[in-house]
């Protein structure tokens, strides 16, 4: 791309206009707002290498308030992710993905972060109701160890912490699947895309008791996609092999990366075996800018139906059957499917139906053997209250658009790009407000501190994959999407940004306070 491409489009205007062009570059894929980088490498033969799942994490002990306390150290390793190659990665622990959390509700926990990395970090933990000290802002850098020298910081507000930061988790919310991730200013994407992601699931009594698939029928999926450089490392625009180099994202490549490999659990389409019963499945879209439509495809027969029983932010109240799943970087979907349907031998491929290449292939379960399996999906899952914004709520607008102007071009949110010390909203405490996203092209909107809910699509009911406590929804070209949004506890600055990673790095991210 270039600037006559940008001059153009500036000069087009328009949502609709800009929603109905292709983009330009080595590939297109259709639902993702983003250019497809094609790997050097000859990709892999897929389904042939078993899923992985990430370790869980192990406490170090306990501090002085009785919280679980966990040591991670993110450093480069090595990781073998195409078969017979070396992948060098950035890895909490020195794995991609990072250890799993398993925490419980209402049960603190403690993460100290230690960087031996080359480049500062800063870790958000994604759907974490998490006081602003530890949430992650974008300008609170943990500095290399041993390195805290010379690294500027834009002149900007942040807490600089030399080599290693405690990050306090309070876990005081609904059981769901959060992830944590890499969340420094400018610099997310290429970090992200390198490694710097984990799960970090939160547990309570409600789900306990329900009579849901668990243990080794309860996985976590993380998918993303990845491209490969001839040695087998990453490739990502402007990225060189050096692991002291850490670019941000290239003018040219702002409309989003997509990889044309798809990872799940850090392996190319992998394969699982799996008990002729039920399954829960944990779905993450890890991606930097890629969508899927997720389904599971089975030979000479209908697809398989998904159950969801959650959303970002946790449990519905019943669960919802879906053929697909349309899933954007940033959420979650928690479903059961059920393979005691099919027939021993039975291979069954997840698909991701935007795709028509080799990106179109997500991983295959085999199901094996017959066995015994007493968990179901309940008519009712959860209490669920329904945000309800009371007559004369506040109301905001946040329009997510290309813009900026000169070396801040990028993209915006109402207008603006990223500043962190001007709040685009002060929101009280405790009151319901209806946000409206409004979008040019696909962005998918995460809101940090509280889940939200969708009230309006387009001005009618909430879509197929809008329910329940969202943190991120996925808002497509030339949208408007209408959410409730209760914030509560911590008063500080937190951000809503856009979850197509290179576009939250070209700026496209506000500061809210809560008050
Ligand atoms: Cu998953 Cu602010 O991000
Ligand atoms: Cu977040
Ligand atoms: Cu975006």
């Amino acid at each position: 791309m270039n600037l006559t491409r940008r001059g153009f489009l500036g000069l087009l205007g328009g949502a609709a206009a800009l929603a109905a062009l292709p983009a330009c570059g080595s590939g297109v894929a259709v639902g993702s707002t983003g250019e497809v980088l094609a790997s050097a490498w000859p990709l892999p033969e897929p389904f042939r290498v078993p899923l992985p799942v990430p370790p869980v994490a192990r406490p170090v002990g306990t501090d002085a308030s009785g919280a679980q306390l966990y040591r991670v150290t993110q450093r480069v390793a090595d990781a073998e992710i195409l078969p017979g190659m070396r992948t060098p990665i950035l890895g909490y622990d020195g794995i991609f993905p990072g250890p799993t959390f398993e925490t419980r509700r209402g049960q603190p926990v403690v993460v100290r972060h230690r960087n031996e990395l080359p480049v500062p970090t800063v870790v958000h933990l994604h759907g974490g109701h998490t006081p602003a000290e530890s949430d992650g802002w974008p300008l609170d850098l943990v500095l290399p160890v041993g390195d805290t020298a010379g690294w500027s910081h834009h002149g900007m507000v942040g807490d600089l912490a030399a080599g290693e930061r405690e990050h306090r988790y309070p876990n005081d919310q609904r059981a769901g699947t959060l992830w944590y991730h890499e969340h420094r200013m400018d610099f997310t994407g290429p970090a992200v895309y390198r490694g710097l992601a984990g799960f970090h699931i939160v547990r309570d009594d409600v789900e306990d008791a329900l009579p849901l698939p668990r243990d080794r029928r309860e996985l976590p999926l993380m998918i993303c996609d990845r491209s490969f450089a001839a040695d087998g490392s990453f490739a990502y625009p402007g990225l060189d092999q050096g692991m002291r180099t850490l670019p941000g994202v290239e003018d040219d490549w702002m409309e989003g990366v997509l990889g044309d490999v798809v990872l799940v659990n850090g392996v190319p389409w992998p394969v699982h075996e799996v008990d002729a019963a039920r399954y829960r499945l944990r779905l993450l879209n890890a991606s930097n800018a890629r969508r899927y439509r997720l389904a599971l495809t089975v030979p000479g027969g209908p697809d398989l139906p998904m159950v969801q029983i959650g959303s970002d932010g946790g449990l519905l109240a019943a669960p919802v059957e879906h053929d697909a799943i349309e899933i954007s970087s940033g959420e979650r979907f928690d479903v059961v499917v059920d393979f005691s349907l099919l027939p021993v031998g039975t291979e069954v491929t997840m698909v991701n139906g935007l795709d028509a290449g080799r990106a179109g292939d997500v991983m295959r379960f085999r199901v094996v053997r017959k066995a015994t399996d007493d968990s179901r999906v309940p008519e009712r899952l959860a209490e669920f209250e329904p945000l309800v914004p009371p007559p004369g709520a506040p109301q905001r607008v946040f329009r997510f658009a290309r813009g900026g102007v000169g070396d801040h071009r990028g993209w915006t949110i109402n207008g603006t790009s990223f500043d962190p010390d001007t709040s685009l909203a002060d929101i009280r405490l405790g009151e319901t407000e209806v946000w409206r996203f409004v979008t040019d092209v696909h962005h998918p909107v995460h809101v940090h501190l509280d889940a939200f809910q969708v009230l309006r699509r387009n001005g009618r009911d909430p879509g197929e994959y809008d329910a329940g406590w969202k943190d991120t929804v996925d808002v497509r070209p030339a949208e408007v999407v209408d959410v409730a949004v209760r914030f509560s506890d911590y008063a500080g600055r937190f951000v809503l940004h856009c979850h197509n990673l290179e576009h939250e790095d070209m700026a496209m991210m506000g500061t809210v306070r809560t008050v």
